[in-house]
This record gives C-alpha cells, sequence and structure tokens, in this order.
C-alpha cells in the first residue's frame, strides 16, 4: 500500500501497531520521581516528545533569532503528502485551536450565523463564536452518546443564512465515535451555505474498522474543514501545531483569519520529526491501550460504569457532586478533567503512563473505602 494511503486511514493506524515491533510497542520514558500532581486533566500524552522530536527542537534552538520561515514550507509539503493532497490544501496553526478559531471567525461571512454543536463537546468553538452574530444550538447527544445528526440536520435546515457545524469524532469529553456513513451522507447532500468543520484531535486513537478521516471530502468541497492536531498522538501540546485541510478556495478564505507565520519554529521542526518518526504512532497507541485498560479495569472493579473510550480520555459515572469529587482528587495529587455540563455525574480522566494509571487505580480504591465513590 502506498505510504500516503496507509496513513490516512484510522485501520491502517491499527495495523501499523500490530507490525511494529515490541520494543517499540513496549516503549515507555524511563520512570521518573514526579514532583508534582498526577496529570490526568487535559488528554496530553504522557510519553513526551519522540525522541526525533526532542532533537529537532534542541537543534531548532540555532533559528530562534529567526522568523519561522524555513520549515513551513517542508511541513505544509510533509502534511500534504500524509493526506494525499498538496499544501495548498493545508492550513498551519498555533495549535488546533486556532484553525477552530478562524473557523468560526470566518463562519458567519459577514452575516449573522447558526453554530450547531453537540452537548456536551469540545468547548473552544462556542468560546470563540461569542464575539460574533452567531446564535448557538446545542444538541444533547443521543443517548449511544453520538452526535444526534438527524436532529443537528434539522437544525441546518432550518437555519436561516450560514450555518456552522462541529462534528468532534471521537467526541471530546466523551471518547464516543459517530457514525462516519451518516456523516458522510449529511455533508454530500447539504448545501454549500452549511459549512462543516471535522475536529480529528483523537483520530491516531480509534481502532474502530468503520471509522475514517474526512480529509479527502474536505478537499473536494469547500464546506468541508478537517482539523487535526500535533497535541495529542505527536505529544506535542506544549510547542503548538495544529493544521486544517480543506479545499484550496477554503484554505485562501480562512488564511485571510488566520495568525501570520505561524506555528513557532520549533513546533514547526518538531512536528516535521514526527511525521518523519515512523514508530510515534504505534508507540503512543500502545502506550495509551496499556493505560486505558488498567483504569476501564479498576472502573469495572468498583463497579463504575464508563463509556466506550476510542481516545487517550475515558468518561466515567461518579456518584455524588462531582466538584467535591475533583477537590478531594486535587488534594490526593490527582487532577482530573474539568466539568462538561450537562455530563455532571461523569468524570473525565485522561490515560497516563501504566504507572500512573495503576497510582490513579489505588486512589480510587481509597476514595471507595473512604465512600466517596
Ligand atoms: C477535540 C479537540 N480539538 C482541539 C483541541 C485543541 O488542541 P490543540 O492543542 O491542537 O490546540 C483539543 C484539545 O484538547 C481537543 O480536545
Amino acid at each position: 500500500m502506498h505510504r500516503r494511503t496507509f496513513f490516512r486511514t484510522g485501520v491502517a493506524a491499527g495495523l501499523a501497531s500490530l507490525t511494529r515491533p515490541a520494543s517499540v510497542l513496549a516503549y515507555e520514558p524511563p520512570p521518573i520521581r514526579r514532583a508534582g500532581p498526577l496529570r490526568l486533566n487535559s488528554n496530553e500524552n504522557p510519553l513526551g516528545l519522540a525522541p526525533a522530536a526532542r532533537s529537532a527542537v534542541i537543534e531548532g534552538l540555532t533559528e530562534a533569532n529567526r522568523y519561522p520561515l524555513v520549515a513551513m514550507a517542508p511541513l505544509r509539503e510533509a502534511i500534504a503528502r500524509r493526506h494525499g493532497t498538496t499544501p495548498g490544501h493545508v492550513l498551519l496553526g498555533n495549535g488546533s485551536t486556532e484553525i477552530l478559531r478562524v473557523a468560526v471567525a470566518a463562519g458567519t461571512m459577514g452575516a449573522t450565523g447558526t453554530l450547531i454543536v453537540a452537548d456536551p463537546t469540545f468547548e473552544d468553538v462556542t468560546d470563540y463564536a461569542k464575539p460574533f452574530p452567531y446564535r448557538t444550538v446545542r444538541v444533547p447527544l443521543t443517548s449511544g452518546f453520538a452526535h444526534d445528526l438527524e436532529a443537528m440536520r434539522e437544525h441546518a435546515r432550518q437555519a436561516d443564512g450560514p450555518a456552522v457545524v462541529y462534528l468532534c469524532n471521537p467526541n471530546n469529553p466523551t471518547a464516543t465515535l459517530t457514525d462516519c456513513a451518516e456523516i458522510e451522507s449529511w455533508i454530500t447532500e447539504a448545501p454549500e451555505r452549511v459549512f462543516f468543520v471535522l475536529d480529528e484531535a483523537y483520530f491516531e486513537f480509534v481502532d474502530d474498522r468503520r471509522y475514517r478521516s474526512f480529509d479527502q471530502l474536505a478537499v473536494t468541497r469547500p464546506n468541508v474543514l478537517v482539523v487535526r492536531t500535533f497535541s495529542k498522538i505527536f505529544g506535542m501540546a506544549g510547542l503548538r501545531a495544529g493544521y486544517g485541510i480543506a479545499h484550496a478556495d477554503t484554505t485562501a478564505r480562512l488564511n485571510g483569519y488566520a495568525t501570520q507565520i505561524t506555528p513557532n519554529h520549533l513546533a514547526q521542526v518538531a512536528a516535521l520529526a514526527s511525521l518523519e518518526d515512523p514508530d510515534v504512532i504505534a508507540r503512543g497507541r500502545a502506550a495509551n491501550a496499556r493505560g486505558r485498560r488498567i483504569l476501564t479495569d479498576v472502573l469495572d472493579e468498583l463497579n463504575l460504569e464508563h463509556l466506550p473510550s476510542h481516545a487517550n480520555f475515558v468518561m466515567h459515572h461518579i456518584p455524588g457532586d462531582l466538584r467535591t469529587y475533583q477537590r478531594r482528587m486535587r488534594e490526593r495529587g490527582a487532577w482530573v478533567g474539568r466539568p462538561f455540563p450537562p455530563m455532571l455525574s461523569h468524570n473525565r480522566v485522561s490515560i497516563g503512563l501504566q504507572a500512573e494509571m495503576e497510582e490513579f487505580a489505588g486512589i480510587l480504591r481509597e476514595f471507595r473505602q473512604k465512600g466517596w465513590v
């Protein structure tokens, strides 16, 4: 299979995990005595930067006095290759949150617009919409914690003027999937005034065979934007790099709202090195699967219901008051996810290293003994 095509599919990512040597899959950084808290609150990658990315950052420091222009074209080309397209379809951002901001800023096209999102979902999009003339419609997830596409579609149909539809798949905070075939059938029938933002931040963690990227649809349809990040599987949350894939006209239009010359040079070289590392995805997926298993085992042991996770975090039930639970966790040295209304009897935990998840399992058992969970 051609390498580009190989990288594109979720299934291919799964196969990559199976075909990498065991030493790669077993990789975890050497244990360190952690001075601070157990940080399971922001869906970060506990493995840290890929070794090649770390070296690239150190070498890249010699360019820190220059504007970040030399690595920008190679990065755009590498991303384009990854998605089987050309650099004109790639929009770079200071984290994928910048791409989301730009999509929202451009989305009303000067008129009053409707923003249609799931409830709950990742909040950045609705936050970025606040200064703009949007009417925001929050559509509860289905009983299976997927986006309620039928209801969202009806809102889009009724919207007067431009509508922006945010589909986060897998969804944050639930880590659940929405059926890609159903999304595609909506997109292919929707009028151009409906702009789809498909956030695939957790793409590489998914194993489900029915899951796939919408990158090819984004390249050909001016009303589709796929958003990706280097913060999750590539472990670069602190460096800030993300991108969008879109039709060349859309990329040009959205660029008008984007920050000039971004991301910074160190983020660019780290992203490039990460894309060139053949093991980074398999390593991250394997570590995530190990940590997630420890977590779901302890949740099962304690009879704490949890949603099926297709990402690097798990949403699980918490009896009692969520804020009290979070405060107690913090006092016990563990940071867990923020509240995600309306799911206020659920807590989101990010997956850490094996040892960290064992520590967290121990804390949960202690909480059970105290009658707190
Ligand atoms: C679904 C989703 N999209 C986007 C982002 C923003 O990521 P970035 O670090 O690339 O700005 C996050 C961060 O957690 C996220 O969960």
